[in-house]
C-alpha cells in the first residue's frame, strides 16, 4: 500500500489500541436537520476533541468545523436522495476526489446498497471511487447501507455486503453490529467499524453494542445518534473511548458515563489513546 494512503488510514486509528472512535455527523445529507444535529457546529464543537475521526459532508465541514482541527476527516461523497423517497438507494457520487484532496481529508465514504434497486449503481460508484482515490492515495470507506429496511441487519446479509465491498477495493467498511457478528468480521479482509443505528433504549445498550463489536473483531465504531442524541454527549464519548481503546466492560463504561456527567466534562487529555 502506498505511503500516503497508509498514512491517511493510520492516523484515524490509535497507535496504541489500534482502534478508532469515529464521530458520525453526516446524517443531514439525506435526513435533513436530524434531532440534536440541527445546529451541527454546536453539536460538533464539544465532541471533536474526543473523536479519532469525524464523518461528514463537505457542506458541514466547511461551515461547522474549524480549519485548525487536527482530527482526521472522513468525507461522505455519495448522496442525491432524501428520506422523502421510498427508495434511498439511488445515490450518485456528489463530491469529486479532487475536492476531497482540496479539503485535506483522510478518507472518502460512500454508501453501497446491496440487494436494493440501485445495487449496481452503488457498487459501480464504489469501484470508480477506489480507482479515482488510488491516483491520490485516498482511502475509501464503504458503508453497507440498509436504507429503511433495518431488518436487513443480520450476519448473512451484512457479511455479503461487507465482503463485496472489500472485493471491489474498499479499504475500510462501516456496517452494523448484529448477532453472529464475528462471521461478518471473519469474512471481510479489511477493517470494519460499526455504526450505532437509531438511538437505543439505554446508554448501556449502546455501550454493549460497541463492546461486543470490538470483542468480535471490529476495529472501531463510527457512531452518531447514540452519542449526540444522548443527554450527555461528551460523557458518552468518554465512556465509548474507554470501551474501544481500553477494553472497559459495559459496567465500567457506564460508571465512567455517570461520573463524567456529574462533573463538568474535563478537557480531552492530550495524546489520547
Ligand atoms: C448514515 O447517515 C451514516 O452512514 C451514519 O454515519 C451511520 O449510520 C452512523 O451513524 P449512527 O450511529 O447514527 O447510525
Amino acid at each position: 500500500m502506498d505511503w500516503g494512503l497508509r498514512n491517511r488510514i493510520d492516523r484515524m486509528f490509535s497507535s496504541t489500541s489500534g482502534h478508532s472512535v469515529m464521530l458520525a455527523v453526516d446524517h443531514g445529507y439525506f435526513m435533513g436537520p436530524t434531532r440534536n444535529l440541527e445546529n451541527a457546529k454546536a453539536t460538533i464543537a464539544p465532541l471533536l476533541p474526543y473523536a479519532d475521526a469525524i464523518a461528514l459532508t463537505r457542506g458541514i465541514l466547511r461551515t461547522s468545523v474549524p480549519p485548525s482541527t487536527t482530527t482526521p476527516i472522513v468525507l461522505r461523497v455519495s448522496g442525491g436522495v432524501t428520506i422523502l423517497k421510498e427508495d434511498l438507494s439511488e445515490e450518485t457520487i456528489t463530491t469529486s476526489i479532487e475536492e476531497a484532496v482540496r479539503l485535506n481529508v483522510s478518507a472518502v465514504a460512500l454508501s453501497v446498497f446491496v440487494g436494493s434497486p440501485h445495487e449496481h449503481e452503488s457498487l459501480s460508484n464504489l469501484s470508480q471511487l477506489v480507482d479515482d482515490g488510488q491516483a491520490y492515495g485516498m482511502p475509501v470507506l464503504a458503508i453497507t447501507a440498509v436504507g429503511k429496511e433495518l431488518e436487513k441487519r443480520d450476519a448473512r446479509y451484512l457479511a455479503l455486503a461487507c465482503r463485496v465491498s472489500a472485493e471491489l477495493g474498499a479499504h475500510l467498511v462501516k456496517t452494523y453490529y448484529c448477532d453472529g457478528f464475528s462471521k461478518v468480521v471473519d469474512s471481510c479482509p479489511v477493517p470494519i467499524v460499526v455504526a450505532g443505528g437509531p438511538k437505543l433504549d439505554s446508554i448501556e445498550a449502546a455501550l454493549a453494542l460497541a463492546h461486543d463489536a470490538i470483542a468480535a473483531g471490529a476495529k472501531g465504531i463510527d457512531m452518531g445518534r447514540n452519542i449526540w442524541q444522548s443527554e450527555h454527549p461528551v460523557a458518552m464519548m468518554q465512556a465509548l473511548r474507554a470501551v474501544v481503546h481500553h477494553g472497559a466492560t459495559v459496567r465500567e463504561a457506564s460508571a465512567i458515563f455517570h461520573e463524567a456527567n456529574v462533573a463538568s466534562a474535563p478537557p480531552a487529555p492530550s495524546g489520547m489513546a
